[in-house]
């Protein structure tokens, strides 16, 4: 019933619209009405009320809610269905569940909060309330399951895309980290099940930090992450952020699901490559190697050339990469 009356006052929007017109249109009391109405102020709508005129919405907050984010979502399939949370302990395991329980592709879940957000190699991933973007997508590709590393270079180009429109130049450090200044403010975490040969379902998580202060983030990552507000000195509204990175991602995902390639994402991902042409480390399983990046190949897969000449293609798996001089 609150997104009921969410909906009609939006459908207005800036014009008052009258208790007795929202309870004939919803068949529900004024009273129960003016209950609601309460509630979408302590979820900081900001709604004036005035006798004998009614309700008029004068803004709303910054929320990841279906309601906030459909209005600029121009998808066919990425996001029609969006499962939205006010805490979850991470949203690619909710994701995992709903994909077993036969969720579209598509669907997305999407919190405020993660009490045990997950990163890469068993990592944890802070994701405090209200500060970030902590998303995970259904997907149902069919597909090799060799081809699932692709998705997440899908991923990082659809970050990168959405940011520089915002005129924010983030990189890759591949596989799946963005990075701006030299600092993560993204993860990305791609997650299967399958047989050999075939995939039942993907679930794409992907971790921004937008508006977190650094003080906010823990003592042993301050050297190495940071947020989207603070390297750029503005609060960047949440909600746009989201629905202009899903519509980017659905674009570029489309190419694979049409024929499997990612060319489009690996030119992005290349293009704004922070580690290509660098010296990196890369730790295999505890071994650690070192070479230099010189290309990502079509398949979206990083080629390390080494002293004796010898190029290698590294597929994302356990690896980790790192820059000769710490993070990048
Ligand atoms: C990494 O940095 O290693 C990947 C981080 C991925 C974090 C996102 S936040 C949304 C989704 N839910 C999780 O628990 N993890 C991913």
């Amino acid at each position: 019933m609150k997104e009921k009356i969410l909906h009609l006052l939006k459908e207005n929007e800036k014009n008052f619209i009258s208790g007795q017109g929202i309870s004939e249109n919803l068949g529900v009391s004024r009273t129960a009405i003016w209950k609601y109405i309460n509630v979408l102020k302590e979820d900081g709508y900001e709604i004036e009320s005035v006798s004998k005129k009614g309700y008029r919405l004068i803004s709303s907050p910054d929320l990841l809610s279906f309601e906030e984010l459909s209005e600029n979502l121009h998808t066919k399939y990425i996001g029609k269905n969006i499962m939205y949370f006010q805490t979850i302990d991470s949203t690619n395991n909710k994701a995992k569940e709903l994909a077993l329980d036969g969720y579209p592709n598509g669907t997305i879940i999407i919190s405020e909060e993660q009490t045990l957000g997950r990163g890469r190699l068993g990592r944890n991933f802070v994701s405090p309330k209200h500060k970030g973007i902590w998303l995970s997508i259904i997907l149902r590709p069919d597909i090799n399951p060799m081809n699932v590393p692709k998705v997440t270079q899908i991923g990082a180009a659809a970050v990168i895309k959405t940011l520089d429109e915002l005129d924010i130049k983030a990189h890759v450090k591949w596989p799946n980290d963005i990075v701006l200044n030299n600092k993560k403010i993204c993860g990305i975490l791609t997650e299967m099940s399958g047989e050999l040969n075939k995939v039942n379902y993907v679930v794409m998580g992907i971790g921004i930090n937008v508006n977190i202060d650094v003080e906010e983030l823990p003592k042993e990552l301050r050297d190495t992450a940071t947020s989207i507000s603070y390297e750029v000195g503005r609060y960047i509204k949440r909600k746009e952020l989201v629905s202009n990175l899903l519509n980017n991602f659905e674009i570029l995902y489309d190419e694979f699901e049409k024929n499997e390639s990612i060319n489009t994402s690996v030119r992005i991902c290349k293009e704004s490559s922070i580690l290509i042409g660098k010296e990196v480390r890369i730790i295999n399983r505890g071994k650690e190697s070192i070479g230099k990046a010189i290309d990502l190949n079509d398949e979206g897969e990083l080629l390390v050339q080494f002293s004796d000449g010898r190029v290698e293609k590294i597929i994302s798996g356990e690896i980790s990469v790192r820059g000769l001089n710490g993070y990048v």
